[in-house]
This record gives structure tokens, sequence and C-alpha cells, in this order.
């Protein structure tokens, strides 16, 4: 079987879907194939790779309000009529609070991927999921103040509990991850 070629355009807030990106990029390696990984932060317009070199394209995003970071959205809304005639294979994942929690899991799951791709132009998804996210209210956390507190409300919500101050929690299943990184090798 030749090396495949597989495309990893993320966006984060606050480490998750950064986090996510780079052990899926290490799964792919482990099984023989190439991966190029890009923070959509970092990443100009005219920087962004032919679609037509690789057989994968997966994208990534942090959730905040229901809503992907700024530069996937233009990302993703630029570049839907590439992403619909692209021939491999697309994948999309979110990480989210309201993911961890069973009762949200699947109704996320498509609301914040194919949903929201369906929304700005991209019609097929070959794959999609939904994993946790981080719950870091540290003093070293990315989150400012307002942020803490909002998640605050989301993390009770989801664990039923009241979130301590100083608590981190890494709600990602990183067998999830592993389960579709592997599938979305498979199946290109
Ligand atoms: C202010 C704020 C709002 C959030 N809103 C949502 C939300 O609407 N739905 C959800 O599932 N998770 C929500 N979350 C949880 C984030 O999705 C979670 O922290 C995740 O780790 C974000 O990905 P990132 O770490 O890559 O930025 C929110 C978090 C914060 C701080």
């Amino acid at each position: 079987m030749s090396e495949k070629k597989i495309l990893i355009f993320y966006g984060t807030r606050y480490g998750a879907t950064e986090g996510v990106a780079g052990r899926m990029a290490e799964i792919i390696r482990e099984n023989g194939n190439q991966v190029d990984v890009f923070n959509l932060k970092d990443l100009p317009d005219d920087k962004i790779p032919d679609f037509s070199n690789y057989d994968g394209i997966i994208i990534g995003s942090s959730i905040k309000i229901g809503q992907w970071t700024r530069d996937v959205k233009k990302f993703v809304g630029n570049h839907s009529e590439k992403l619909n005639k692209f021939k491999g294979k697309l994948g999309f994942y979110v990480c989210s609070g309201y993911a961890a929690d069973p009762e949200n899991y699947e109704k996320v799951k498509v609301d914040y991927t194919q949903t929201a791709c369906e929304k700005l132009g991209v019609k097929k998804l070959d794959m999609y999921d939904a994993f946790g996210g981080l719950m870091d209210f540290t003093e070293t956390s990315r989150m400012g103040w307002l942020e803490k507190r909002l998640l605050k409300t989301v993390s009770q919500m989801t664990t039923g509990e009241k979130a301590e101050d100083s608590s981190y929690h890494d709600l990602r299943d990183w067998n999830q991850i592993e389960k579709f990184t592997l599938e979305f090798n498979k199946r290109l």
C-alpha cells in the first residue's frame, strides 16, 4: 500500500483542539502515512497547501458559545467549493464541553460539525465527531476571568457538580480520538 498524505487544519482557543491535532498526527505517522498540521491562525490564505496533493483533510475547531473559532469559520466559508470538489476523504472534529456529556454528545456531534459545515456550503463530510474539551480553572489557564465563569456553568451542566476554583479537567477521551483517527486512516 502506498503512503497517503493527510492535511490537518485546526483552530483552538485554550489548547484542547491543538492537542487533538497533535495526537492525530502521531497516530497517522505511526501508521506509515504522512501528515502536515496547520494552526489556521498562523496560516495566511496564500500559504494554504494545494488540496489535490493530499488524500485526506481533517479540520478541527474549538467551540465557544456554540461557535467555531473565527479562523475556522473563515477557512471553511472561503474554501467550501474546493472542499466539496476534494477527491479524498474529509473529516471534521470539535472539542467541546458538552461533547463529554453522554446526554448531549449525539446532538453536539451533528450540530457543531455537519450542520455547521452545511450552513457554510460544505455538503459532505466523510467522518465527523465531537470530543470533550479542557476545563482549566488554574492560574496558568489561557482563559480569562469571564471565560472561567461561563465555563463553570457549562461544566456544572456537564458533570452535575460545581467546578472548584483552580481545578483542571481534561475531558478528552483519547481512545475515542484514536478510534476516529484510525478509522479515517483506513478509509483513505
Ligand atoms: C466562555 C466559554 C464558552 C464555552 N461555550 C461552550 C459551548 O457553547 N458549548 C460547548 O460544548 N462547550 C463550550 N465551552 C467549552 C469549550 O468547548 C472547551 O473549553 C474546549 O476545550 C475548547 O476547545 P479549545 O481548548 O481547543 O479552545 C466553552 C468554554 C468557554 C471558556
